[in-house]
């Protein structure tokens, strides 16, 4: 995922330093050229061998200290850095940054860094709500640098409220975003809906499908890193929630479509990502049905509305979206679809081909548009298809 990035981390001195330390393994997993930069205080924390010996490279505390080569330090790994991450960062760091001061090797190397900055706050509630620390983090979002909300919860002071270093995962994302995402999307509402709905037959059975609600959940988190207000609507309770998405839990195609429905009009685009059932069982028995009073048993089924043509019907401004799964015929039956369904674009995918489809990890898909031009793709994993399609809606919206 970071594969040839340079990420500089600098640790400064709260007691999350050794959370810090997870995080640059994490880096490191996923390909990236981790530098760690230690403040005195952190290295009094966490021994720097720990960092040295995570990140698979010399760790910088002092400034004058370790100089292995006649490049000047602080000016190589801040020309070097795809992003830098400050994590922990202290009260003091922000403060520092902000007012412009570079006393040390980290204050020194970021100030004369031209990557983008990643700030991950750390500390207690009282000194995170300091009117002080609150106008510093201002300024330095005014001058562009990210600085990521704090996590409430038990702090190690032994108290509780916000301060607390996010998870990981929250952290990962931020920085996928820094060094990926384009702002495609700034301002814009976003609803996906995903996975397979289920129709109860009784309180213990239903009817389902084989979704596993991967591609719409890959396309909500391509939207969020584009910086869309994104919405899931999911039928699956099984997949991760990608950081900064909101999430509704629906079951059946009629409590997706209320969701939908509610969602769509202040919407700006919509994904009709969920393989939702065409029917419904006609009689949902309130009692679990017994194998003793039925030598065979019938259920009967009936029509369930189909949610896109609704959104069709009612579209002004919204960009709507639709999938097909075909087994023939793929770009005859889309193109139909997206006519009699009112889409600006349409995903087609064969079934029948090996790697695309329901319950699998990769896709092969199509694009339809409503000027009728299409683009066929090669087959690639569902977070990839997530951005080639996200990038293609910020492209015509
Ligand atoms: N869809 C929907 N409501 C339904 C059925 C489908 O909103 N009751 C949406 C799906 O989310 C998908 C698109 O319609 O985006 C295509 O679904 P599909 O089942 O392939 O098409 P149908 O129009 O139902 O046609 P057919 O089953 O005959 O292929």
């Amino acid at each position: 995922m970071f594969e040839g990035k340079h990420i500089v981390v600098g640790i400064t001195g709260g007691i999350a330093a050794y959370k810090a330390a997870e995080l640059v393994s994490q880096l490191r997993q996923r390909g990236a050229d981790v530098h760690c930069i230690m403040t005195e205080h952190a290295a009094q924390l966490v021994s720097p061998i720990t960092f040295g010996e995570l990140s698979g490279n010399d760790v910088t505390v002092n400034m004058f200290a370790n100089i292995s080569h006649w490049d000047v330090q602080h000016i190589a790994l801040a020309r070097l850095a795809d992003l830098f991450v400050i994590a922990p960062a202290t009260a003091n760091i922000i403060g520092k940054a902000a007012c412009g001061i570079a006393d040390d090797m980290l204050s020194t190397t970021l100030m004369a860094t031209k990557a983008p900055v990643l700030f991950v706050p750390a500390m207690n509630t009282n000194m995170y709500e300091n009117p002080i620390v609150q106008r510093n983090i201002r300024t330095l979002r005014e001058a562009g640098y990210t600085v990521m909300e704090p996590e409430s919860g038990h702090l190690a002071c032994n108290t509780s409220g916000k301060g607390r270093f996010p998870k990981t995962e929250a952290i990962l994302s931020e920085i996928e975003k820094a060094l990926f995402g384009q702002h495609l999307l700034r301002g814009k509402k976003v609803i996906v809906s995903a996975g397979g709905t289920k129709e109860n037959i009784d309180p213990v059975r239903y009817i389902g499908n084989r979704s596993s609600g991967k591609m719409g959940y890959a396309i909500a988190r391509a939207a969020a890193m584009e910086d869309a207000d994104v919405t899931l609507v999911s039928c699956t309770e099984e997949l991760p929630v990608p950081e900064g998405v909101r999430v509704r839990y629906v079951q059946n195609a009629r409590e997706m479509k209320q969701a939908m429905d509610a969602l769509f009009d202040a919407c700006d685009v919509a994904v009709m990502a969920a393989a939702v059932s065409d029917y419904r069982t006609k009689n949902e028995s309130p009692r679990k049905i017994k194998k003793e009073d039925h030598d065979a048993l019938t259920i009967q089924l009936e029509l369930n509305p189909d949610i896109l043509y609704g959104l069709g019907q009612k579209k002004q401004h919204q960009f709507l979206v639709g999938f097909a799964a075909e087994t023939n015929d793929v770009i005859e039956h889309g193109k139909e679809k997206l006519e009699r369904k009112n889409l600006d674009m349409l995903v087609a995918n064969d079934v029948s081909q090996a790697g695309a489809g329901f319950n699998v990890s990769t896709n092969i898909a199509s694009l339809l548009y409503r000027d009728h031009t299409m683009e066929q793709f090669p087959i690639m994993t569902k977070e990839e298809l997530g951005r080639v399609i996200i990038r293609k809606i910020a492209e015509r919206l």
